[in-house]
């Protein structure tokens, strides 16, 4: 039956027939409140912010006051003898108004113990509807179904007049809150809306449309429309000034009951039978505009307003901060704007709206054309713009002359300005040249918008789900042209080549250098340079890109309530990035030393991410990066050096196997070190044959208790006797008397004692099984041959020997030392 919206928090009430009231957030689309008000229709339920009140009228004729915080009813009372049709909240004063099916309209005062203070008498039929005149709160007007408009002042209880025009019952009446024109607006079981001027009290337009009983209408408060509902289940949207028919809008939820706008916002509730509905209404972006000099240009409403970044002064600036730009007006624009354009130079904006253009000069907003255009689009060059007049006819204009005209063979749906002019149509993205307006391409693309390179060599053209980034090949459209070849119906094939696609919604976007910088759908603030995407912020909010001014590194964008922040990004940076796309090194080691330090590593990733890795290594001030680098390169003096610096084990891993792949065991065994890898190094020191090497080895892995390495190393040196000791030195018992008993017989009487004394301390049963075979050599058969053969080899034959001399080796000795060991 109602809907009304919250000024600050993002709430809709609705009352209900079935007697509920409910307070949904219409961000999050979800319930927040509900209040259980009676089992009868309740027609009316407003927000009272500054009590944080809900008040509800119904039909069982009370009135209820909620605390919304709290859910807790703070008042009631029986208000009228009849249904309650509407409520109206004073502004100021603690006043609120009800109308009712019993004819009259009461006042009651809140601060005054809810008292009635005043009854106004004389319409003669239900009252429908009472709204208080925004321009004067002491004034008040009413809507009845004795299908007269009442108008009242507070404290007088008989109307000042009576407006009276409509054939069936008034249901709805609203102010127009702009400060220009004394209107007011009704609407009524006759199907019509009437607009009356309440001065000179005359009826200045009718609306005719509605094919049912008219149930609320409004002037927006802010944008210039009326919007009206009716029991046809139809809103419609008019224009406040001329009264043309905007639009109509049925969302099939039978009939309609209520229209809510707001100031400052631009959703409107609307209240159905079957559920309520916010719509936003008029372009999202904000009409803006700045131009290279840092020159801001807005549309507030209808007024023209002008910022200078320059004027800023010194202030400390915080990226993402609200700037305060002192603003001047620069007076009222005969259209309602929706969007506003400098031109390529800066000397000109366009404003356009309504289906009509105006170009102004920037510096005094002194009108230097006007047409009508359903769109406008400058031109490179900044004498020359295009218009779109329907969807077949396309103007071009070069110093304010119309130049040519043209119908585009597909028609056009919308244009591009840039480079060239793009002409979108069912077919697709048609590039036409300004001059002769002969196609370059036509390409299978539905754009939502196309942005030029300012050197028109590079272009982006976004759609609803990603962007393509192309190169423009002037020299082939040239020769193509001249030559006539590798023309088709859809123009020069050669013109453009695909550079990329990425995956993201572009919002706004703009180029510098070959840098293409955009806001995207998911609130970032990117940019794209070969192939690669450089978040420069996460927006915390939709924002729209105004410029990049190199002078400052900054970027400047401004969102829906026309407040601007900026962004730091180093021109340096960007022109860097720019040489190294158009492999123009002289440039790029031109542009090198303005890069601050700190930046430089981000610069030698994207070198990296080029392949130009010689030179990513160069730029970057990050160890980590640049070790990274000199490995991917090979360069082992300057991974070395970093090595060095950083002692870090993992990096002497690393540069440990490039140098083995490289060859460069010397340094490959001295990285090995650094990294205590004892298990590579034993590796490298027997895959080597390199007998100074292993012999260190074994002695380093001892000391640094890698005994497993130690002992495998003297193992292999045939150092038997450390073997031993290393296994008893590590508690080692049993398996250093095995030990002694394979290789080593005299020592293994020695270390079965000593078996036994330690495995006596945990059991001693055990210990005693333990035979020791000097004592029992009966059990030890060939022991005695055992201690032979240990003494002859130990005197004859064991020692080691250097891969350097297998040469001189022959096979029969070389099978018979070794054949135990695993050589
Ligand atoms: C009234 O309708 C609403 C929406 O369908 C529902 O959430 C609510 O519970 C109903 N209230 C009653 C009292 O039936
Ligand atoms: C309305 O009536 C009051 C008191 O009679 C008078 O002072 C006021 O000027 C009138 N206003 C209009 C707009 O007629
Ligand atoms: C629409 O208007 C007619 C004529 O005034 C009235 O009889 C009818 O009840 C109205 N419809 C509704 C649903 O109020
Ligand atoms: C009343 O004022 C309106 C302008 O608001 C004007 O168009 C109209 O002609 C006037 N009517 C009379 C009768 O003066
Ligand atoms: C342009 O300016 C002239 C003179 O200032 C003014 O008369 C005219 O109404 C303006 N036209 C438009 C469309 O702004
Ligand atoms: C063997 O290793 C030592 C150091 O452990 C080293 O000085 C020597 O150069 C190496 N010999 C060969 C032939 O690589």
């Amino acid at each position: 039956k109602s809907v009304d919206l919250h000024p600050t928090e993002p709430w809709m009430v609705a009352s209900l027939y079935n007697g509920s009231v409910c307070v949904w957030n219409h961000e999050t689309q979800t319930l927040v409140k509900t209040f259980e008000v009676c089992d009868l229709p309740v027609r009316v339920a407003k927000f009272v912010a500054r009590k944080h009140w809900v008040i509800a009228g119904a039909d069982d004729m009370q009135i209820r006051v909620f605390n919304y915080n709290t859910l807790e009813r703070a008042h009631m009372f029986e208000a009228h003898s009849d249904y309650i049709r509407c409520i109206a909240v004073h502004p100021t004063q603690p006043y609120i108004l009800t109308s009712s099916d019993d004819m009259l309209i009461k006042l009651w005062d809140w601060d005054r113990k809810w008292v009635c203070g005043q009854v106004f008498e004389g319409h003669t039929h239900y009252v429908m509807q009472i709204v208080i005149n925004p321009k004067d709160n002491n004034q008040f007007a009413s809507a009845s179904l004795d299908r007269t408009i009442k108008v009242w002042q507070l404290g007088s209880s008989s109307p000042n007049f009576t407006l009276e025009g409509h054939e069936k019952g008034v249901n709805c009446i609203d102010y127009y809150s702009g400060g220009d024109k004394p209107y007011l607006i009704s609407g009524a079981d006759d199907r019509l809306v009437k607009i009356w001027d309440y001065q000179n009290k005359t009826c200045v337009q009718t609306l005719e449309g509605h094919t049912q009983n008219v149930s609320c209408v409004s002037f927006h408060p802010e944008l210039p429309i009326i919007l009206t509902g009716s029991e046809d289940g139809t809103v419609r949207v008019w224009h406040s000034s001329t009264y043309r028919l905007e639009n109509t809008l049925n969302y099939g939820m039978e009939r309609v009951w209520c229209v809510c706008g707001q100031r400052g916002a631009n959703s409107v509730a609307l209240g159905y039978d079957e559920g309520s509905i916010i719509i936003k209404l008029g372009r999202e972006e904000p009409a803006m505009s700045m131009d290279s000099n840092g020159k801001i240009m807005w549309a507030k409403h209808s007024e023209v307003q002008q910022a200078n970044l320059k004027a800023m002064g010194e202030a400390e600036i915080q990226d993402g901060e609200r700037l305060s730009l002192a603003v001047k007006d620069m007076g009222s624009c005969e259209i309602y704007p929706q969007t506003i354009q400098h031109n390529p130079n800066g000397r000109f904006v366009v404003v356009c709206g309504d289906g009509e253009y105006i170009i102004y000069t920037a510096m005094a907003l002194r009108n230097k054309s006007f047409g009508s255009a359903q769109e406008f689009v400058w031109g490179h060059d900044s004498s020359e713009y295009a218009t779109r007049e329907s969807t077949s006819m396309v103007k071009i204009f070069k110093n304010f002359k119309e130049n040519k005209y043209f119908k585009p063979d597909f028609g056009a749906e919308g244009i591009h300005g840039g480079f060239l002019l793009g002409v979108r149509s069912v077919s697709g993205l048609a590039f036409y040249d300004w001059e002769n307006t002969e196609l370059v391409r036509r390409i299978e693309i539905q754009p939502k918008h196309v942005f030029w390179s300012e050197s028109g060599e590079l272009v982006c053209i976004a759609t609803e789900e990603s962007f393509f980034v192309l190169r423009y090949l002037a020299e082939k459209v040239a020769t193509a042209q001249e030559t006539k070849e590798g023309v088709t119906e859809d123009g020069i094939e050669d013109a453009f080549e695909v550079l990329g696609e990425i995956q993201e919604v572009v919002k706004t976007g703009l180029w510098v250098g070959d840098c293409f910088i955009y806001t995207s759908s998911v609130n970032r603030l990117n940019y794209y340079v070969g192939g690669e995407i450089v978040t420069v912020a996460h927006l915390d909010r939709t924002m729209y890109l105004l410029g990049y001014i190199p002078k400052d590194d900054r970027l400047y964008l401004g969102d829906k309530e026309l407040n601007i922040v900026t962004y730091s990004l180093l021109v340096s940076v960007l022109e860097y990035q720019t040489a190294v796309m158009r492999r123009d090194f002289g440039m790029a080691d031109r542009v090198l030393p303005t890069i601050p330090k700190e930046m430089r590593t981000r610069v030698a990733h994207f070198l990296e991410k080029q392949g130009f890795m010689q030179q990513a290594l160069a730029v970057s001030t990050d160890s980590e990066h640049r070790f990274e680098l000199a490995l991917q390169l090979g360069e082992l003096k300057i991974a070395y050096q970093l090595a060095v610096e950083a002692e870090s084990e993992q990096k002497w891993k690393q540069l440990a196997e490039l140098a083995t792949t490289k060859c460069q065991f010397v340094l490959a065994q001295e990285c090995l070190h650094h990294a205590q890898d004892y298990g590579g190094l034993l590796l490298l020191a027997t895959a080597s044959g390199n007998t100074t090497m292993v012999g260190k080895l074994a002695e380093g892995a001892e000391r640094d208790g890698k005994t497993n390495v130690a002992f495998l190393t003297y193992f292999l040196q045939g150092k038997l006797d450390k073997c031993l000791e290393l296994l008893i030195k590590t508690n080692r018992l049993p398996e250093a008397a095995f030990l002694a008993r394979t290789y080593l017989p005299s020592h293994v009487s020695r270390v079965v004692n000593l078996w036994k004394e330690s495995l006596g301390k945990v059991n001693q049963k055990a210990a005693d099984a333990l035979a020791n075979p000097t004592d029992y050599s009966n059990l030890f058969p060939g022991l005695q041959e055992a201690f032979l053969a240990e003494e002859y080899l130990k005197e004859t034959h064991v020692r080691l020997r250097p891969a350097a001399e297998y040469p001189l080796i022959t096979v029969s000795r070389y099978t018979h030392i070794l054949g135990t060991l695993i050589w």
